[in-house]
């Protein structure tokens, strides 16, 4: 990316060679400035996009465990009252088969046993529900 020739004089003449040589180094200390602006720039977004999904899983799981494990059990196969009710288990392809608008119009209008959630959670809520259901009993790719 930058020019390391560019940082040391070529000019060899003494008298006018200190001149030029000042000059290398100042372009070339603005380069290094430039250079660590950019590195530190580029950390900055690098660690938030990965922070990214793990907050929204956090957030998912949270949400899961509050308003759907008294039925689908924190780890999705069902608890007693959620067989009773029959509910499906998470893992299963009646479930992992669904689109996420399918999974999402789901937790907001519920059906038959499953109750709606469109007025106790926001959209976000249950996007992250949506991918949390897909992250935590969906089959590995
Ligand atoms: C009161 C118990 C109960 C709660 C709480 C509950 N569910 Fe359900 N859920 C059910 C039942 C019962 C079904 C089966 C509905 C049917 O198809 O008859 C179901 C089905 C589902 C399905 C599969 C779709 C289908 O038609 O079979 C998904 C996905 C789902 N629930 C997700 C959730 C999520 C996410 C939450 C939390 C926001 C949640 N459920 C909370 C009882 C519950």
């Amino acid at each position: 990316m930058f020019h390391h020739d560019k940082c040391t004089s070529s000019d060899n003449s003494s008298s006018i060679g200190d001149t030029s040589f000042q000059r290398a180094v100042r372009r070339c200390s603005s380069a290094i400035i430039l250079g660590a602006l950019v590195a530190v720039v580029a950390l900055a977004f690098v660690s938030r996009a990965g922070a990214r999904p793990a907050a929204d899983n956090a957030a998912g799981e949270q949400a899961f465990k509050t308003n759907c494990a008294v039925c689908h059990g924190a780890d999705g196969t069902g608890t007693p009252t959620g067989k009773a009710l029959k509910a499906p288990d998470m893992h299963s392809d009646v479930v992992q088969k669904m689109t996420d608008q399918q999974i999402a119009d789901q937790i907001m209008n519920g059906k038959n046993n499953m109750p709606p959630f469109k007025n106790t959670l926001n959209k976000d809520q249950i996007q992250s529900l949506v991918a949390y259901v897909r992250s935590a009993f969906g089959k590995k790719k």
